[in-house]
């Protein structure tokens, strides 16, 4: 199976709960890993953060290799990082089955959408709640996925953005059906019902899984909304 692939396999499921590792024990990560697995997790969001692009700083590629190295789920690459072309190939040889690039961290999204394409990762476009999606009209025939964030990139834990839902469906308007929609940042079970209903079919969550000790509850409730809208 290609790695592109991967978001055809998690559509039979949607709605699909993606947990962000940026929460994470990251002290015990293979046991996490194992845990979320055990707990239903289908694919495995990852918040790469540069400390420029984005004022926080995460973790990059040695953090992806590990990963691969303990489970087969897809690894959902969410690369907020300034010049991401320099480094769409190595994401790829680490392990990244979709790498999503933002909008705003280049200036030719086209061409870093082609490039990921090209090393057979699924290629994604992610969009901070604030910028014109216009760039879509461009790029939407390049791109495998659309990443609408619903908080400003750059920590966990902040408050979910009500403009979400209605950029969502913008989004979908403009792509149409041949994209997967995502939708990231304060998700919960009171917010991720009006992003069901907008087209969303892929859930980041962080807090709302990582502050539960019940992956597994905390996984199957927010899906079980989901469904629901
Ligand atoms: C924010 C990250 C998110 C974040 C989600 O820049 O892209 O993936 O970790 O965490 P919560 O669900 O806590 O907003
Ligand atoms: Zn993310």
């Amino acid at each position: 199976m290609s790695r592109a692939s991967c978001l055809s396999s998690l559509l039979d499921h949607a709605p699909v709960i993606l947990p962000s590792l940026l929460l994470c024990d990251f002290g015990n990560l293979e046991r996490e890993v194992g845990r979320l697995k055990e707990a239903g997790a289908r694919a495995l969001h990852l918040d790469v953060m540069d400390g420029n692009f984005v004022p926080n700083l995460t973790y990059g590629l040695p953090i992806v290799s590990a990963l691969r190295q303990l489970t087969e789920m897809p690894l959902d690459t969410h690369l907020m990082i300034r010049q991401p072309e320099k480094y769409v190939q190595a994401f790829f040889d680490a392990g990244a089955d979709v790498i999503t690039i933002h909008a705003e961290a280049t200036t030719d999204p086209a061409g870093v959408l082609r490039d990921i394409r090209r090393t057979g990762a699924a290629a994604g476009i992610a969009f901070n709640p604030g910028t014109p999606l216009s760039t879509l009209e461009l790029c939407g025939g390049l791109c495998d996925l659309v990443l609408i964030m619903s908080v400003e990139a750059g920590f966990g834990g902040q408050q979910f953005d009500p403009v979400a839902p209605s950029r969502l469906r913008q989004a979908r308007s403009i792509v149409g059906d041949t994209a997967v929609f995502e939708v990231d940042g304060g998700i919960n079970e009171n917010t991720i019902d009006a992003c069901a209903s907008a087209g969303a079919q892929l859930f980041v969550a962080g807090s709302a899984v990582f502050g539960q000790s019940d992956y597994c509850g905390a996984l199957d409730r927010l899906a079980r909304v989901a469904m629901q809208s």
